[in-house]
């Protein structure tokens, strides 16, 4: 193959949660993002934004998608705020004014010729399900899911071919609130809840599968998770083993899962080893193998990779694995740059993932996030990105190489993001946008949209099927 295939889903994923605003319009209610209490990232000033108007993507959202048709997006992936759909999260009847929003979405979409790619779940829990019944620590809430899941598809079906059940999975256990609403009650140790809520949020995933399948059987459905691989720090064989066993548990596991339908040897091992026990009844061990004869791919997030070692200071092997798994230690990659958030810039590293999910699952593959925040002002109308560009560069040129050397099945590319939003972190600093946002940390200006440089320079590469990365821009 000498080009990517002519149905490349070429694109952009937005998070309807940290763009939307318009937190309390509609009957919607309060979720995890509007309440969460942030913890900034290491070294980062605390400056976050209250979620009421984020970038007013809510008000926007037509703009925001003919800034998309004019770029020449074939696909979007955004997210249907669960709290839209049900405020509370457990009420009888979904809310009528949130479901026709997002169906009014996907039929301008699919007026402008995008391909809608529709996420379930991306840190927009109901509050409520995260205060009154601990997130997806317990089951009941996955029976709410299955019902936000069902409302939502019933209203869909037909229009929408993808679907994604839930944003960053792997994620849940390292930020139980944001991800899953939960947080650790005092009778569970952190490898407890680890193990608990790894297999409950298979279970919702597994059950979305079911309930899309049911009510929409031509809907492709995907798994997704937030992806960072794990280096070695050195070529010592306990770096190599430390991470080893970190990918595993923090990147392989929810597809491991998901593909096999079984839980994997090493995972069983580490509860063993602990003497953890899951609540896992054997119907959802059923739904579990059931849903996995019946994903169609597996989709992932890429921003950067880590490092990791072993510790010397621990010598017990289990206390080391702990460590291993939530002792971050902030190791640096010395061959990678790092935006101002640390974030190392590891293009090729998009590669070897792909190559290496390619050949783990032999299933086909969709990257559904990859970008860079940075922290940009706007200067008489213009944002001259080029940083932006050359990132996009680098990651483009490395999933071409995946695809057209290593020979992956890749079905897209969805870059992070259309339009400016709020960080997962509250933060409208670190901006991803190839569309500009007017407003401020604490002044909401006018809140207008301006396109950046990289949205002519994404334009140029979309029309040409990814061919033309050098394109120098006229802006
Ligand atoms: C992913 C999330 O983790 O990364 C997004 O799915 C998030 O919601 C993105 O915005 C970038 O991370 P951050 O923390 O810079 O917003």
């Amino acid at each position: 193959m000498s080009r990517l295939k002519e149905d490349f889903l070429w694109g952009g994923a937005l998070s309807n949660v940290q763009a939307e605003g318009g937190y309390l319009e509609d009957g919607k209610g309060l979720n995890v993002y509007d309440t969460l209490e942030v913890v900034p990232e290491p070294g980062i000033a605390p400056m976050f934004c209250d979620t009421a108007v984020a970038t007013d993507h809510y008000h926007h959202y037509k703009e925001d998608i003919d800034y998309m048709a004019e770029m020449g997006f074939k696909a979007y992936r955004f997210s249907v705020v669960w709290s839209r759909i049900h405020p509370m999260g457990d009420d009888e009847k979904p809310n009528e004014a949130g479901l026709a929003y997002y169906e009014d979405m996907v039929d301008y979409l699919l007026e402008k010729g995008i391909e809608p790619v529709v996420s379930l779940v991306h840190f927009d829990m109901p509050d409520h399900l995260a205060k009154e019944y601990n997130g997806f620590l317990n089951k009941k809430v996955i029976d709410f899911y299955e019902k936000h899941v069902a409302s939502v598809v019933e209203r869909l079906k037909g229009k929408v071919k993808y679907y994604i059940t839930y944003n960053e999975i792997n994620l849940a256990p390292y930020h139980p609130s944001l991800v899953a609403g939960a947080h650790k009650p005092d009778d569970m140790n952190q490898e407890e809840l680890f193990a608990q809520l790894t297999v409950n949020v298979e279970v919702a995933h597994a059950k979305a599968v079911e309930v899309i399948k049911r009510i929409d059987p031509k809907a492709q459905v995907g798994g997704m998770l937030g992806h960072a691989p794990f280096y070695p720090l050195t070529c010592k064989s306990e770096d190599i083993l430390a991470a080893d066993f970190k990918n595993k548990m923090h990147n392989y596991l929810p597809f491991d899962i998901m593909t096999s339908g079984e839980l994997p040897v090493y995972f069983l091992n580490f509860m063993n080893q602990r003497h953890i026990s899951v609540d896992y009844s054997e119907e959802e061990r059923r739904i579990v193998k059931s849903a996995s004869t019946k994903l169609d791919y597996l989709a992932f997030s890429y921003y950067r990779s880590n490092v990791q070692s072993s510790f010397e200071d621990i010598e017990d092997l289990t206390e080391l694995e702990n460590a291993i798994l939530f002792d971050n230690r902030g190791l640096k990659n010395p061959h990678y740059q790092a935006n101002e958030w640390g974030w190392q810039i590891d293009s090729e590293g998009l590669r070897y993932s792909l190559v290496d999910f390619y050949h783990r699952y032999h299933k086909p593959l969709f990257i559904v996030e990859n970008g860079i925040g940075i922290d940009e002002k706007l200067v008489n109308g213009k944002v001259y990105d080029d940083e932006r560009i050359s990132y996009y560069q680098k990651h483009i040129t490395s999933i071409k190489r995946a695809v057209l050397h290593d020979g992956v099945d890749l079905m897209g590319y969805l870059a992070w993001s259309p339009i400016d939003f709020l960080s997962s972190h509250k933060e409208i600093r670190k901006r991803y946008g190839f569309v500009y946002v007017n407003r401020d940390f604490e002044d909401l200006l006018d809140l207008k949209r301006y396109p950046k440089k990289s949205f002519y320079w994404y334009q140029k590469v979309i029309q040409t099927q990814g061919e033309d990365l050098d394109n120098q821009v006229d802006y």
